[in-house]
């Protein structure tokens, strides 16, 4: 629609570039949930990944080096959501590769996930200058982006990290101190919000409530963690 074949080939060569560029050689067609939900027109990540293209569509896209759109298990039952890239995530085209992306993958540990079964995205896909907090025309752009990654995945539970992803997709002002830990269902979603792992690294006494939030997605999701003594821990 409104696309020219040349144009479609184009976007479809800087995706394989892209691609390459991850590293990935061979790209395979999902025969996950979406695949299963019978006829009808049902988006994958790859096209997802394709419409977005080198955006423009905020102000964002000045200061980034690259898009950071999400990865993961492209049907992983559990999605993390944070708020944006910062300096590590923009270089590396990344989510969640810095400090706390670190913590976040303790926490994966501690939960017995590998990184690699859950997806993780964010809020915006470009960093802001500064790390400040993405503005809400910033969100409302990138985040119809983020639903329709979430459409593809079908994940079973969403667990939103600080407060801006929590309440920007539960739609409330509520503080992220009196939502956490809570199901919520909404837009189709069933949505734990937590403390984000950046706010962890500066409040560590918080890690006790995100481990009880970790072990709420577990139950719900018929796991357990490792080992009874197993946690975050400290630092
Ligand atoms: N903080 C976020 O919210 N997202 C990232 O990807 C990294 C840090
Ligand atoms: N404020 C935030 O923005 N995030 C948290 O996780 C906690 C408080």
């Amino acid at each position: 629609m409104g696309m020219d074949r040349a144009k479609i080939a184009a976007r479809i060569g800087e995706h394989l570039a892209f691609l390459q560029e991850m590293g990935i050689r061979e790209i395979r067609v999902p025969k996950g949930k979406a695949a299963r939900q019978g006829p009808g027109k049902i988006e994958g990540l790859e096209e997802i990944r394709i419409d977005l293209g080198d955006c423009t569509r905020c102000p964002l896209h000045q200061g980034r080096k690259q898009i950071v759109f999400g990865e993961g298990n492209s049907s992983a039952d559990l999605v993390f959501v944070g708020e944006g890239p910062g300096r590590d995530e923009d270089l590396q085209g990344r989510p969640f590769v810095g400090r706390a992306g670190q913590l976040l993958d303790r926490i994966l540990q501690a939960m017995g996930l590998r990184r690699e079964e859950v997806y993780i995205a964010n809020m915006v896909k470009c960093r802001p200058p500064g790390n400040r907090v993405p503005q809400k025309t910033e969100i409302d752009t990138c985040v119809p982006f983020l639903m329709r990654q979430l459409q593809a995945i079908r994940p079973r539970i969403v667990c939103t990290m600080g407060s801006v992803a929590s309440q920007t997709l539960l739609e409330i002002q509520t503080p992220i101190s009196r939502i956490r830990g809570k199901f919520h269902e909404r837009h189709g979603l069933l949505i734990l919000p937590t403390f984000h792992p950046a706010y962890l690294l500066r409040n560590p006494e918080k890690k006790r409530e995100v481990w009880i939030d970790m072990k709420v997605i577990l139950a719900k999701l018929g796991l357990e963690p490792p080992s009874r003594k197993s946690g975050i821990g400290s630092q």
